[in-house]
């Protein structure tokens, strides 16, 4: 269980998070939505211990404070929501790197099979730095999985922290990757996904916590969440919401709201 209370940000002068309450189970996805800039990477970087500040952030019962860089790289990996590379790494270096990072003892084939999940198999000795976005985003996303290969480590869920992972993707590989965060929850890993594609959402994630403000709006499956009057005053637009239940839930982008 991922748990955190009292979560506080204050960036450029004023409160990003404002005593955000969030947990999140291990076996699961859990998603975290909402417009730009209400605060999903802040509260993002503040569950994973990139930033600090007042509030406290658990991790199985143990305090994220009080575990060394190591011992958190052992346990979960982060996705950032923009990552460059300026040095000319080959794909099987970068992801070579993230396994190194998380494993407490580099296993062979695994860098292999990392690329081999995201459909890179065959670039892995291409220069990262000439990849497409869409190759460089799931290249990314191979080496935080090399992190954390194993969703379960000595009895412990292993957590994969996700801002964004399929902004620069296509349909197909869209799908793919929220199907490689599927296979880590069901095998008992825990995930967490900012996320703007709300009908991937819907279809993928067993809880969404939808922010507006730096505050959370609401928070729960997502047939409790993704209603037409909380996500319309969330995201101030008009929407088109399916509501026959034997189809599930999708919705379709209607109108700018007036004003
Ligand atoms: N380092 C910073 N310094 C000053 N302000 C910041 C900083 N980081 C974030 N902010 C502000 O905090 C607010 C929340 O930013 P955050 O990146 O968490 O939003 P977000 O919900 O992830 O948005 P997006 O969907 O655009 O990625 C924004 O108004 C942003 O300008
Ligand atoms: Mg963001």
């Amino acid at each position: 269980m991922l748990q955190a209370t009292g979560l506080w940000a204050h960036l450029g002068g004023r409160a990003v998070l404002n005593g955000v309450d969030f947990h999140a189970r291990p076996g699961q996805i859990t998603a975290i939505v909402g417009p730009n800039g209400s605060g999903k990477t802040t509260l993002m970087r503040r569950l994973t211990g990139d930033l600090t500040g007042p509030g406290e952030v658990t991790l199985g019962g143990d305090p994220l404070a009080r575990l060394s860089p190591r011992a958190l790289a052992l346990r979960r990996a982060v996705l950032p929501q923009a990552g460059t590379l300026g040095f000319p790494f080959t794909l099987r270096e970068v992801v070579r790197m993230g396994h190194q990072a998380g494993a407490a003892a580099p296993e062979p084939g695994i860098v292999e099979a990392a690329l081999d999940e995201v459909g890179l198999g065959a670039k892995i000795d291409g220069l990262f730095q000439d990849m497409s976005g869409g190759e460089q985003a799931r290249g990314h996303l191979a080496r935080v999985r090399a992190q954390v290969w194993h969703p379960v480590q000595e009895g412990r869920p292993a957590w994969l922290f996700v801002d964004e992972p399929v902004a620069a993707l296509d349909i197909g590989h869209q799908l793919q990757v929220m199907a490689v965060l599927r296979r880590f929850a069901d095998a008992g890993g825990g995930v967490i996904a900012v996320m703007h594609d709300l009908n991937l959402t819907a279809m993928h994630a067993e809880r969404i916590v939808l922010m507006e403000a730096g505050r959370i709006a609401a928070a729960g499956p997502p047939a409790e969440v993704m209603t037409g009057p909380l996500l319309s005053r969330a995201y101030r637009c008009q929407l088109c919401l399916n509501t026959a239940p034997e189809q599930g839930i999708w919705l379709l982008p209607h109108a700018a709201s007036l004003g």
